[in-house]
Protein backbone atom coordinates (compact mmCIF):
# COMPACT_ATOMS: atom_id res chain seq x y z
CA UNK A 1 0.00 0.00 0.00
CA UNK A 2 1.74 3.54 -0.99
CA UNK A 3 0.24 6.77 -1.85
CA UNK A 4 -0.15 7.56 -5.57
CA UNK A 5 -1.65 10.22 -4.95
CA UNK A 6 0.83 13.05 -7.03
CA UNK A 7 1.25 10.38 -9.93
CA UNK A 8 -1.66 11.75 -11.07
CA UNK A 9 -0.81 15.04 -12.33
CA UNK A 10 2.51 15.86 -14.33
CA UNK A 11 4.03 18.04 -11.60
CA UNK A 12 7.39 17.66 -10.32
CA UNK A 13 7.12 16.96 -6.60
CA UNK A 14 9.46 17.44 -3.78
CA UNK A 15 8.53 14.99 -1.06
CA UNK A 16 9.24 15.28 2.76
CA UNK A 17 9.19 11.69 4.03
CA UNK A 18 9.44 11.04 7.63
CA UNK A 19 8.36 8.64 10.47
CA UNK A 20 7.73 10.30 14.03
CA UNK A 21 6.24 9.36 17.06
CA UNK A 22 4.00 10.54 19.50
CA UNK A 23 6.55 13.23 21.34
CA UNK A 24 7.74 14.57 17.27
CA UNK A 25 10.76 12.86 17.95
CA UNK A 26 12.53 11.36 14.67
CA UNK A 27 16.14 9.92 15.52
CA UNK A 28 18.14 9.51 18.57
CA UNK A 29 21.93 8.62 19.05
CA UNK A 30 22.44 9.05 15.35
CA UNK A 31 19.87 6.84 14.47
CA UNK A 32 16.28 6.12 14.31
CA UNK A 33 14.99 4.28 17.40
CA UNK A 34 12.47 1.85 16.80
CA UNK A 35 12.16 -1.09 14.45
CA UNK A 36 8.95 -1.05 12.78
CA UNK A 37 8.91 -3.67 9.71
CA UNK A 38 5.34 -2.00 8.07
CA UNK A 39 6.96 1.39 7.74
CA UNK A 40 9.93 -0.20 6.34
CA UNK A 41 8.20 -2.04 3.65
CA UNK A 42 6.19 1.26 2.97
CA UNK A 43 9.44 3.56 2.91
CA UNK A 44 10.80 1.28 0.16
CA UNK A 45 7.64 0.34 -1.59
CA UNK A 46 7.28 4.30 -1.72
CA UNK A 47 10.41 5.52 -2.55
CA UNK A 48 11.74 2.93 -4.77
CA UNK A 49 12.89 4.11 -8.19
CA UNK A 50 13.08 7.75 -7.48
CA UNK A 51 15.85 9.64 -6.39
CA UNK A 52 16.49 10.47 -2.56
CA UNK A 53 18.30 13.17 -1.16
CA UNK A 54 19.70 12.93 2.28
CA UNK A 55 21.66 14.76 5.11
CA UNK A 56 25.17 13.71 5.44
CA UNK A 57 24.75 12.32 8.94
CA UNK A 58 21.32 10.24 7.93
CA UNK A 59 23.65 8.93 5.45
CA UNK A 60 26.43 7.71 7.25
CA UNK A 61 23.30 5.93 9.79
CA UNK A 62 22.60 3.87 6.57
CA UNK A 63 26.35 2.67 6.69
CA UNK A 64 27.29 5.49 3.86
CA UNK A 65 25.59 3.10 1.20
CA UNK A 66 23.11 4.13 -1.37
CA UNK A 67 19.44 2.58 -0.82
CA UNK A 68 19.18 0.06 -3.69
CA UNK A 69 17.32 1.27 -6.79
CA UNK A 70 17.37 4.46 -5.84
CA UNK A 71 19.69 7.27 -7.24
CA UNK A 72 21.00 9.21 -3.70
CA UNK A 73 21.92 12.56 -3.52
CA UNK A 74 23.88 13.79 -0.60
CA UNK A 75 23.83 17.15 1.91
CA UNK A 76 27.33 17.90 2.83
CA UNK A 77 29.72 20.60 3.65
CA UNK A 78 32.66 18.00 2.15
CA UNK A 79 31.57 16.64 -0.98
CA UNK A 80 35.41 15.07 -1.78
CA UNK A 81 35.06 12.62 0.60
CA UNK A 82 32.10 10.84 -1.74
CA UNK A 83 32.49 9.03 -4.98
CA UNK A 84 30.26 9.71 -7.82
CA UNK A 85 28.44 6.06 -7.76
CA UNK A 86 28.13 3.61 -5.04
CA UNK A 87 27.14 0.08 -6.03
CA UNK A 88 26.30 0.93 -9.59
CA UNK A 89 24.06 4.06 -8.82
CA UNK A 90 24.45 7.80 -9.39
CA UNK A 91 25.56 9.41 -6.42
CA UNK A 92 26.16 12.88 -5.67
CA UNK A 93 27.40 14.52 -3.17
CA UNK A 94 27.44 18.98 -2.67
CA UNK A 95 26.80 21.20 -0.27
CA UNK A 96 24.39 23.76 -2.50
CA UNK A 97 21.36 22.01 -1.42
CA UNK A 98 19.33 23.65 -4.51
CA UNK A 99 21.72 21.86 -7.22
CA UNK A 100 21.29 18.27 -5.38
CA UNK A 101 17.56 19.19 -5.98
CA UNK A 102 17.79 19.73 -9.75
CA UNK A 103 19.89 16.71 -10.19
CA UNK A 104 16.82 15.02 -8.48
CA UNK A 105 14.67 16.07 -10.71
CA UNK A 106 16.96 15.11 -13.72
CA UNK A 107 16.97 11.67 -12.20
CA UNK A 108 13.55 11.68 -11.90
CA UNK A 109 9.89 13.82 -11.48
CA UNK A 110 9.22 12.56 -8.04
CA UNK A 111 12.49 13.14 -5.16
CA UNK A 112 11.94 12.02 -1.49
CA UNK A 113 13.68 14.26 0.99
CA UNK A 114 14.77 11.72 3.59
CA UNK A 115 15.91 13.82 6.37
CA UNK A 116 17.51 14.64 8.98
CA UNK A 117 15.95 17.64 10.54
CA UNK A 118 18.80 19.09 9.35
CA UNK A 119 18.12 19.12 5.54
CA UNK A 120 14.17 18.88 6.28
CA UNK A 121 14.29 22.26 8.25
CA UNK A 122 16.03 23.81 5.14
CA UNK A 123 13.57 22.59 2.29
CA UNK A 124 10.77 22.84 4.38
CA UNK A 125 9.21 25.84 2.62
CA UNK A 126 10.07 23.75 -1.10
CA UNK A 127 8.60 20.71 0.04
CA UNK A 128 5.67 20.06 -2.17
CA UNK A 129 4.09 17.15 -0.04
CA UNK A 130 4.58 15.60 3.10
CA UNK A 131 4.58 11.97 3.88
CA UNK A 132 4.45 11.62 7.31
CA UNK A 133 4.51 7.69 9.37
CA UNK A 134 2.76 8.28 12.62
CA UNK A 135 5.14 6.01 15.25
CA UNK A 136 3.16 4.89 18.25
CA UNK A 137 4.87 5.43 21.58
CA UNK A 138 7.44 8.15 23.13
CA UNK A 139 11.08 6.99 22.09
CA UNK A 140 12.85 9.52 24.25
CA UNK A 141 14.27 10.87 20.86
CA UNK A 142 17.31 13.44 20.98
CA UNK A 143 16.33 14.84 17.98
CA UNK A 144 12.60 16.58 17.45
CA UNK A 145 10.85 18.02 14.42
CA UNK A 146 8.53 20.58 14.76
CA UNK A 147 5.62 20.12 12.42
CA UNK A 148 4.39 23.22 10.78
CA UNK A 149 1.45 22.13 8.85
CA UNK A 150 -0.17 25.53 8.72
CA UNK A 151 0.75 25.60 4.49
CA UNK A 152 -0.81 22.35 3.84
CA UNK A 153 -3.68 20.19 4.08
CA UNK A 154 -3.85 16.45 4.94
CA UNK A 155 -5.41 14.23 1.97
CA UNK A 156 -4.94 10.96 2.38
CA UNK A 157 -4.24 8.54 5.68
CA UNK A 158 -3.35 4.73 5.43
CA UNK A 159 -4.07 2.81 8.26
CA UNK A 160 -1.51 -0.57 9.03
CA UNK A 161 -1.71 -2.22 12.37
CA UNK A 162 1.16 -1.00 13.84
CA UNK A 163 1.78 3.19 12.52
CA UNK A 164 -0.40 4.97 10.21
CA UNK A 165 1.06 7.53 7.28
CA UNK A 166 -0.71 10.86 6.43
CA UNK A 167 0.12 12.60 3.31
CA UNK A 168 -0.33 16.12 3.57
CA UNK A 169 -0.14 18.67 0.22
CA UNK A 170 0.55 22.21 0.27
CA UNK A 171 -1.79 24.42 -0.54
CA UNK A 172 -0.27 27.67 0.39
N1 LIG B 1 12.56 9.35 11.63
C1 LIG B 1 12.91 9.69 10.40
O1 LIG B 1 12.10 9.68 9.46
C2 LIG B 1 14.34 10.11 10.13
C3 LIG B 1 14.74 10.36 8.81
C4 LIG B 1 16.06 10.76 8.59
C5 LIG B 1 16.94 10.89 9.66
N2 LIG B 1 16.50 10.66 10.90
C6 LIG B 1 17.38 10.83 12.06
O2 LIG B 1 17.79 12.21 12.12
C7 LIG B 1 19.09 12.27 12.72
C8 LIG B 1 20.04 13.02 11.81
O3 LIG B 1 19.51 14.32 11.56
P1 LIG B 1 20.43 15.63 11.62
O4 LIG B 1 19.55 16.81 11.49
O5 LIG B 1 21.32 15.52 12.82
O6 LIG B 1 21.43 15.46 10.37
P2 LIG B 1 21.18 15.37 8.77
O7 LIG B 1 20.17 16.39 8.35
O8 LIG B 1 20.96 13.94 8.39
O9 LIG B 1 22.63 15.75 8.22
C9 LIG B 1 23.24 16.96 8.66
C10 LIG B 1 24.44 17.21 7.78
O10 LIG B 1 24.05 17.95 6.61
C11 LIG B 1 25.13 18.73 6.18
N3 LIG B 1 24.78 20.15 6.21
C12 LIG B 1 24.10 20.83 7.16
N4 LIG B 1 24.05 22.14 6.84
C13 LIG B 1 24.74 22.28 5.67
C14 LIG B 1 25.02 23.39 4.85
N5 LIG B 1 24.63 24.64 5.16
N6 LIG B 1 25.73 23.17 3.74
C15 LIG B 1 26.16 21.93 3.40
N7 LIG B 1 25.89 20.81 4.15
C16 LIG B 1 25.19 21.01 5.28
C17 LIG B 1 26.26 18.53 7.19
O11 LIG B 1 27.12 17.50 6.71
P3 LIG B 1 28.72 17.56 6.99
O12 LIG B 1 28.85 17.45 8.48
O13 LIG B 1 29.28 16.40 6.21
O14 LIG B 1 29.17 18.90 6.45
C18 LIG B 1 25.50 18.09 8.42
O15 LIG B 1 26.30 17.39 9.34
C19 LIG B 1 19.53 10.83 12.94
O16 LIG B 1 19.20 10.45 14.26
C20 LIG B 1 18.68 10.07 11.95
O17 LIG B 1 18.52 8.71 12.31
C21 LIG B 1 15.21 10.26 11.16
Amino acid sequence: MTIQRFLLNDKRHLIGIMAIDEAGGIGKDGIVPWDNPEDRAFFKAQTMGHTIIVGRKTFESWGRKPLPGRPCAVWTRNPNQFDSHCFDLPLLALSDVYALVEWGFAQSDIVYVCGGKMLYETLWSHLTDLIVTLIPGNWNCDIQMNMDYHAFECVQRLQFETCSVLHWERVG
